[in-house]
């Protein structure tokens, strides 16, 4: 390992590429790549040599219906990939791994599903090259794949990597097989229906995966099996989180209902939960306007360091709110909530209006094929 990858099973920083990404010119990327939101990778470099030969994965476990404003940050971003790349975007929705895991009934993740496809498709990808699927229902497509990759992975391998143990049902030990295989491209081979482009696969593309950093341990295996089938590595680009609204060391998540945003939440909802987020201001207003906020943990700046697009005001609240003693008088905390509230406020509303424009016919355009 070289001195820019990170101690961390090969996950390389995101310094090594800063040039690379920089020049894609996209202004999400370029604007999360400067505020850290993108922080690590592993052979992108290999990808942006040849964007054209490559495909990205990303996909989402189903575990509820209603999303919240932390699972748009990858799919945002993968988004944001695909406008720049103009490359196809396979979706894998693992319903299945939230029966196993999560003890979800399969009726209860066939909901989610839906609901959340729409809230995916919401997010802008294009609809020519984009492909949505459920592994309830692709599976007979992965499953070559996944038999191979099955075939090269051990019982301890599984354990060491995903927690699962001898007392875990064992649908559990096997499932990052089904993850893992819609990172080769052949388990599109036959099928990949978008516009009709067979060919597209045909060229074995790359395959990048952008995921946040938690879904590393996954491709880690993928990449230790793919050589074993004589297949490409995955790529991978990592994004971190969004913080819970209890506090920054966590991340927001929805079996943390009180940590959430809600897709679904009202303005009211909204306004009451950034009022009452995890402030790093000062307690006393006097040394709040003397001193600032911690900024790293101040979650209503860590959303507007998200979601904020305008990239002066961000530095100015960076500079004002923040200790830097350089600028005074400092921000009070409350004007920054409220100027998270407008932020978040609209990034919801804005969804929900697109999402409100899927029809069934839509739908179908992502899902169709299988
Ligand atoms: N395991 C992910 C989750 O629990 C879902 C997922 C499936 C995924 N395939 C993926 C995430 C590929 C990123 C990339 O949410």
């Amino acid at each position: 390992m070289n001195n820019e990858e990170k101690n961390n099973f090969g996950l390389q920083s995101i310094e090594t590429i800063r040039e690379a990404v920089n020049a894609l010119d996209s202004p999400l990327l370029t604007r999360f790549l400067k505020r850290n939101i993108i922080c690590s990778h592993q052979d992108l470099d290999l990808i942006l040599k040849d964007v054209k030969n490559s495909y990205l994965y990303t996909g989402r476990g189903p575990s509820s219906g209603s999303m919240h404003l932390g699972h748009l940050i990858p799919f945002f971003f993968t988004k944001s990939l695909q406008e720049v790349f103009q490359v196809p975007v396979v979706i894998q929705i693992s319903d299945d791994e939230k029966l196993l895991f999560r003890n979800c009934s399969l009726e209860e993740v066939e909901e989610n599903s839906k609901e959340n496809i729409k809230d995916i498709i919401a997010c802008g990808f294009q609809d020519k090259t984009t492909f949505i699927f459920q592994n309830t229902k692709y599976i007979k497509h992965l499953y070559p794949n996944v038999l191979k990759i099955q075939s090269k992975i051990t019982n301890n391998d599984s354990f060491a990597t995903f927690g699962v143990k001898m007392t875990s049902n064992i649908g559990q030990t096997s499932f990052c097989a089904i993850q893992a295989a819609p990172a080769f491209p052949s388990s599109f081979s036959s099928t990949f229906p978008i516009g009709g482009k067979r060919s597209f696969f045909s060229e074995n593309p790359r395959c990048l995966v952008p995921c946040g950093e938690d879904q590393h341990p996954y491709f880690r295996l993928t990449r230790d099996v793919a050589p074993k089938l004589g297949y490409n590595k995955p790529s991978l680009v990592c994004c971190s989180y969004l913080p819970a609204l209890t506090g920054v060391n966590k991340k927001m998540s929805s079996t943390e209902p009180a940590g959430a945003i809600f897709l679904t939440d009202t303005v009211k909802e909204i306004k009451n939960k950034i009022n009452q987020s995890f402030s790093g201001g000062k307690i006393s207003k006097e040394d709040q306007i003397a001193l600032g906020a911690d900024l790293e943990v101040d979650v209503a700046y860590q959303y507007l360091k998200f979601f904020l697009e305008d990239d002066e005001e961000f530095e100015y609240i960076t500079n004002y709110y923040g200790p830097d003693p350089k600028y005074t008088p400092k921000l009070l905390s409350s004007v920054v909530k409220n100027r998270a509230i407008e932020v978040v406020t609209k990034v919801v509303f804005d969804h929900r209006e697109r999402k409100q424009l899927i029809t069934e016919e839509v739908y179908s355009l992502y899902t169709r094929g299988y």
